[in-house]
């Protein structure tokens, strides 16, 4: 396992590994480091699907706000270096800021229009512009055939496939299931910020989530119902401080008054858990 750190050494050894094997596919895992079982899902399934295997691990600034927690995002590059050469990865790729970004910063974005405003949108202004803007770059760079994201980040990897259509990149979003602990807490590399009562309370984001597809199974469609079915649960858990929970269209983000069956509807929760903002989400089932 190669890990490059510069562009160019990248784009070389890419090169490299193209004129060595035949048309090799090129799978790519975009991190943040600090890697988890829910990243090691990922890299397996880049590992069956393609020839060549890329992680990147890039804490990226430009998708923090300036009262988030960027400075501390936990690193751990060498135990990532580890995890990676186990499941067989062929590449990292770890930059800094300043080979990514230049002395001078970034000129040119990518602004996400209505899909970036809502949800995690908006407690986050900026966040899913400056995913994109790293997202394109990275690919720019990797020249995946494939790329592959958590759908813990419900939002986020249906805004990299919308932009990948939008600017008819040549990268297939493949969205991977949600990891979660034993309780059901769903991986996240955020949840080390977390005190034991507090990790306590974080599995009450994913009971209030099928508090509501048991609701749902039971052929409540009513959204308002359905949210205050939620709501009453949360009010018991008040380390679980609520910031949204929608019902929305499982392809548009659209917000929904009603579960309809034709259309898969996508039920998000955020919520801050002491300090460390948590999310997760289900695809409603109508049916047991
Ligand atoms: O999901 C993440 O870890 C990040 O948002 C990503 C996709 C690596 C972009 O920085």
């Amino acid at each position: 396992m190669k890990i490059c750190t510069s562009i160019t050494d990248l784009r070389q050894s890419i090169l490299d590994i193209r004129v060595k094997m035949q048309k090799p596919t090129i799978g790519f895992v975009p991190t943040m480091g600090f890697l988890h079982e829910g990243h090691a899902s990922l890299i397996k399934r880049a590992r069956s699907l393609d020839d060549v295997v890329i992680v990147s691990i890039f804490v990226n600034p430009l998708q923090f706000g300036p009262n988030e927690d960027y400075n501390r995002y936990p690193r751990e590059i060498e135990q990532d270096e580890k995890l990676c050469e186990g499941l067989g990865v062929d590449l990292i790729f770890a930059p800094t800021a300043l080979e990514m970004y230049g002395a001078d910063g970034c000129e040119t974005s990518i602004h996400v229009a209505y899909l970036g405003d809502h949800l995690c949108g908006a407690s986050r202004p900026g966040h899913f512009d400056g995913v994109c803007t790293v997202v394109a770059k990275l690919f720019q760079i990797v020249t995946p055939d494939r790329a592959y994201f958590g759908k813990k980040d419900a939002q986020q990897w249906r805004i990299v496939r919308r932009m990948v259509k939008d600017l008819s990149m040549p990268v297939e979003i493949v969205p991977c299931e949600i990891v979660r602990e034993e309780d059901g807490l769903a991986k996240s590399s955020r949840n080390v910020y977390l005190s034991p009562e507090e990790r306590q309370e974080a599995v009450h984001l994913r009971k209030t989530l099928l508090l509501i597809q048991d609701a749902a199974i039971k052929g409540q469609r009513d959204v308002k119902q359905l949210k205050s079915l939620a709501l009453a649960y949360l009010a018991d858990h008040p380390l679980v401080a609520l910031d949204y929970l929608e019902l929305v269209d499982g392809d548009t983000l659209q917000p929904c008054a009603a579960i309809r069956g034709e259309a898969p509807t996508l039920c998000a929760i955020a919520a801050y858990v002491g300090k460390t903002r948590l999310i997760d989400n289900i695809e409603l089932e109508l049916r047991a």
